[in-house]
């Protein structure tokens, strides 16, 4: 099933109308559920729409976040995505339970276990926000990765790790199913995405566009 793909004229209507799209989310969740479990972007793409996303009036101590993936660097460090959240979100004054991706160990494949036992007690996810990149990847799920098959099976773990080819940190990702069984929202900006996600679709092949494993169903929303 293709997604719904919303456009937008700019960058910031964008941000404005998904920070709100999510928080009536969060709002319609706490109301029918008592809590709202969601997954946001790394990168930089996110950060503006996760700033205004923090400043929505909702019951954040009812609402759960963790990160779609995970750069295996320190939380301090500037290519932490866990760091991105705080200094976009978590400013912005909401203050959500927040569950990191990351853990104090040398490397993902000794930190996975305990990652993985943070995530369990907020499984299965309500909301994913998801990026991409203009290799077809989304979170960590990047073509070319020997770990790639294993996190798009369906009797995958909720997590693994994974090394992206290049220079690359080495990842935690939510796997494909963890990440399928949410709402799904693709956020992606500039011609150069676009162009990615159409190449995608026209591919049809998840290993080379690992963004496929999460689309259908999905909504993608895109500005220019
Ligand atoms: C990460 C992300 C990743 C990101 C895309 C797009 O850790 O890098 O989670 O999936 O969403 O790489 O990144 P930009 O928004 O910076 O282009």
């Amino acid at each position: 099933m293709r997604p719904q793909i919303e456009t937008y004229p700019t960058r910031e209507a964008m941000a404005a109308e998904v920070a709100g799209l999510l928080a009536r989310r969060l709002r319609s969740l706490i109301d029918t559920q008592g809590y709202a479990r969601i997954a946001l972007a790394g990168g930089s793409t996110p950060a503006q729409m996760l700033t205004l996303l923090g400043q929505k009036q909702l019951d954040w101590r009812a609402v759960t976040v963790t990160l779609t993936d995970e750069r295996w660097v320190a939380p301090t460090d500037t290519r932490s995505n866990q760091r991105m959240l705080g200094e976009t979100l978590l400013a912005s004054g909401a203050n959500p339970n927040v569950i990191p991706l990351y853990a104090d160990a040398p490397n993902p494949e000794t930190g996975l276990a305990d990652v993985i036992d943070g995530l369990a007690p907020i499984l299965p996810l309500d909301i994913a926000v998801l990026g991409m990149g203009a290799d077809m990847h989304t979170a960590s799920l990047f073509p070319g990765a020997e770990e790639l098959a294993a996190a798009l099976a369906h009797d995958a773990p909720p997590a693994v790790a994974l090394r992206p080819s290049g220079d690359l940190e080495p990842r935690i990702t939510l796997t494909a199913s963890t990440l399928n069984a949410a709402e799904r929202h693709l956020y992606i900006a500039g011609l150069e995405k676009k162009e990615a996600l159409d190449r995608a679709l026209d591919l049809d092949d998840r290993m080379q566009a690992p963004v496929l494993a999460i689309l259908d169903g999905a909504t993608v929303h895109h500005a220019g």
